[in-house]
């Protein structure tokens, strides 16, 4: 049978007490519900649907190319008004899944498996057994153990509120008869909603079988309602994902101080110390070596580069047996060939350095193209900014540009040329030769140093 699935979204989200709404807070960088949605693709699906309704423009604006059909529900009258939404669109032959937008992270294999124990004749809910199962919907059996009906803790009474099995909300039906059950639905219950899970009593009614299958993790059915339960999922998450790099073959100094919000590709014995970050997409070659607080997003890392301590790094392409750091800032558009070494507190931006090139201290280098084994001397600055424009500047091959020199842009130095230490350079300097631009150094010999005054 064809897969659709209808992600529910529609809800306030009150208790974030956020202008933002609730499905676009962030888990590893990513909004809550492009979680969901990556998952549900993960299903093969022959459509998604989306219920949206508080806040929806925002969501709509924040996911424009998100592959799910959106479908407004405006008032929210419940989540069996919010499913009934989307059935105009679902073919008779589906089944149907219902995800939560505020369920992170709810697992592709799981899911997986609730399908399968859905047909024509077959519903299957996923459940979880809870200490405290408080705020849920109970899952009432019969004396054979089958599902009879689910009751939500507000219309439970006392002995239903000791169940401990409750309804996670996720669950799979048959769409021509969930169509049906959901024309059915009253809201005469202690919330005034129209309950998805007042289906179930429907289903049984009908002689269809109530399937029902646990999560691998209780995590994955824990929803989003206040940034307590983010964080919780946050770290939770965070832990996966690096016992995951950690079973791959990355040494993680402390498995509970990185953090990735993003994808990475690893190579062999690739070692990563304390609290690291790492965005977006990261490629981290064999043998890199990444030292403690450092973050790093957007990065192509060739194999044997070491990052030292304190480097913060930014869409940057970085060659083989580069050494970056410590304090070093690597910005937007750099690209380093191999066996580049770049010191502390210098800030590169938009520049390319060829092989062998070395910028060890306190430099900034902006929109340069830096030629091979150049040698670049502590304090020297790229001029590149006149208040209007940038400019580029162009070092040549083996070119030595002596510490304190201010190259102002644009200007070329050329292949081989030797710029004296505290040189201001405003014009291109030839290949091969000297460079000074220098006051003539003078000696005043008996000079006395002036005397503080006396009242
Ligand atoms: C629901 C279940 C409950 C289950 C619990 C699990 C019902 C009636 N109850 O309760 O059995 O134990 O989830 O967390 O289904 N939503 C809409 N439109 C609406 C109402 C809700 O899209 O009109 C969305 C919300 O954004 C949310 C989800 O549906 O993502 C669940 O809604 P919520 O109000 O949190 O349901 P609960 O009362 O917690
Ligand atoms: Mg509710």
């Amino acid at each position: 049978m064809n897969l659709s699935i209808i992600i529910l979204a529609a809800g306030q989200g009150k208790r974030m007490y956020s202008d933002l709404p609730k499905v676009l807070h962030l888990l590893a960088d990513k909004p809550l519900v492009s979680h969901v949605i990556d998952t549900a693709l993960t299903l093969q699906p022959k459509d998604i649907y989306l219920v949206y309704g508080h806040g929806g423009d925002q969501v709509r604006a924040a996911l424009p190319n998100a592959p799910v059909q959106w479908v407004a529900q405006t008032p929210q009258l419940g989540t069996g008004h919010a499913v009934a939404q989307a059935m105009p669109h679902i073919a008779e032959e589906a089944l149907v899944l219902v995800l939560y937008g505020d369920v992170p992270l709810i697992n592709s294999m799981t899911l997986k498996n609730l399908c399968a124990q859905a047909d024509t004749n077959r519903l299957a809910l996923l459940t979880v057994t809870l200490d405290n199962p408080t705020g849920y919907g109970r899952i009432v059996r019969n004396a054979q153990g089958h599902v009879e009906r689910i009751v939500e803790e507000k219309d439970a009474d006392s002995l239903q509120k000791q169940i401990k099995e409750v309804n996670t909300g996720i669950l799979v039906a048959p769409a021509t008869r969930l169509r049906r059950w959901l024309t059915l639905l009253n809201n005469q219950n202690a919330q005034g909603e129209y309950y998805l899970t007042d289906i179930i009593a429907l289903a049984v009614q009908e002689q269809v079988t109530i399937e029902t299958a646990i999560p691998n993790h209780l995590h994955e059915v824990m929803g989003v309602n206040d940034r307590l339960q983010l964080a919780t999922l946050e770290r939770y998450y965070q832990l996966q994902q690096v016992q995951r790099l950690m079973l791959n073959g990355v040494t993680v100094r402390d498995q509970a101080r990185l953090d990735l919000r993003g994808t990475i590709q690893t190579g062999r014995d690739v070692t990563i110390d304390v609290n690291v970050i790492l965005e977006g997409n990261i490629t981290l070659g064999n043998r890199v070596k990444i030292g403690p607080h450092t973050v790093i997003r957007n990065a192509q890392i060739g194999d044997d580069v070491e990052i030292f301590a304190n480097c913060v790094i930014e869409d940057v392409i970085i060659g083989h047996h580069s050494r970056i750091g410590p304090f070093a800032r690597l910005r937007p558009e750099t690209v380093l060939a191999e066996h580049v070494h770049i010191g502390n507190f210098v800030e590169i931006k938009k520049s390319t350095v060829a092989n062998h090139s070395k910028i060890n201290h306190l430099s900034y280098i902006g929109d340069t193209e830096v030629g091979q084994e150049v040698n670049i001397g502590a304090g020297t600055i790229t001029c590149n900014y006149d208040g209007a424009n940038k400019h580029k500047t162009i070092i040549g091959d083996r070119a030595f540009i002596g510490s304190d020199t201010q190259l102002v842009a644009p200007v070329k130095v050329g292949a081989g040329a030797t710029i004296g230490a505290g040189a201001t350079i405003t014009q291109d300097t030839p290949p091969e030769a000297l460079t000074l631009s220098r006051v003539k150094q003078q000696t005043v010999f008996g000079w006395q140093r002036p005397k503080k005054k006396k009242n």
